[in-house]
């Protein structure tokens, strides 16, 4: 303590200005090497650029849609999605994947979460779900929508996903991008109601988007993951 009070204030001056020196250098090489670092995996991105994944609907059978009162909706809707990554040297990672179904921009289930998965090079996965509503409250123009449905002679719902993903390069793997599925399923819905369920068996190509790429790619998180393995 008192040795240091002994000390010139010039000759501090001068050690903590080689320190700091010393501590700008080696920010400069760290700052330089981790921008070639990012360039290169950028690049790298640029040259494999990941399309996005794509799903269809395969089946889907409805075994209840049934109204309690007038706007009190209990659903039983099973669904099987056909899921496939059309990249070559890009794996997906689908870390959130939740499915519902929404019939005139309603929604009529509750959201149903499928286990996450990894899915390699060009590989297909097929996702099966049971989604449910017990007493989900649905607009008075339900019962009627449906009625002329029946009477058009077939029944007209949208299969919805939301996840997020991650892409994997080699061993390196991006950050997370919101995604969201759009299915049309259409089934035929005479007017006597069949014994069995509803159902639809048609392997319609369903609409997919990836969302705000560039955030994602940049985003705060992006070094810690950098390393990431799984
Ligand atoms: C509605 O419920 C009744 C009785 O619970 C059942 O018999 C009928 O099949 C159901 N209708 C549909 C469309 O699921
Ligand atoms: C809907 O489900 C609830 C709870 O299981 C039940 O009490 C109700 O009767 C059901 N309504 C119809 C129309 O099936």
């Amino acid at each position: 303590m008192s040795q240091f009070h002994v000390k010139s204030p010039k000759h501090c001056a001068k050690q903590g200005l080689s320190i700091d020196k010393f501590y700008r250098k080696l920010f400069l090489y760290f700052s330089t090497f981790l921008l070639s670092i990012l360039s290169l995996i950028f690049l790298i991105w640029l040259i494999l650029h990941p399309t996005k994944p794509e799903f269809s609907l395969q089946e889907a059978d409805v075994y209840q849609l049934n109204l309690s009162g007038s706007h009190l909706l209990n659903s039983s809707i099973q669904i099987t999605l056909l899921s496939k990554n059309p990249n070559k040297n890009v794996g997906v990672y689908y870390d959130e994947l939740q499915v519902y179904a929404s019939y005139k921009g309603q929604q009529i289930t509750i959201d149903t979460t499928i286990p996450p998965f990894y899915q390699g090079h060009e590989e297909s996965n097929l996702l099966t779900a049971a989604l449910v509503g017990t007493g989900i409250p649905v607009a008075p123009s339900f019962d009627y929508e449906v009625g002329r449905d029946q009477t058009a002679g077939k029944l007209v719902f949208s299969l919805k996903a939301n996840g997020r993903l991650r892409w994997k390069v080699g061993t390196w793997v991006s950050g997370r991008f919101r995604f969201n599925v759009n299915c049309v399923a259409i089934m035929p819905f005479g007017p006597s109601i069949p014994s069995g369920p509803l159902s639809s068996k048609q392997g319609t190509q369903c609409s997919t988007t990836v969302k705000s790429q560039a955030h994602n790619f940049w985003g705060p998180n992006k070094l810690m993951e950098l390393g990431y393995k799984q």
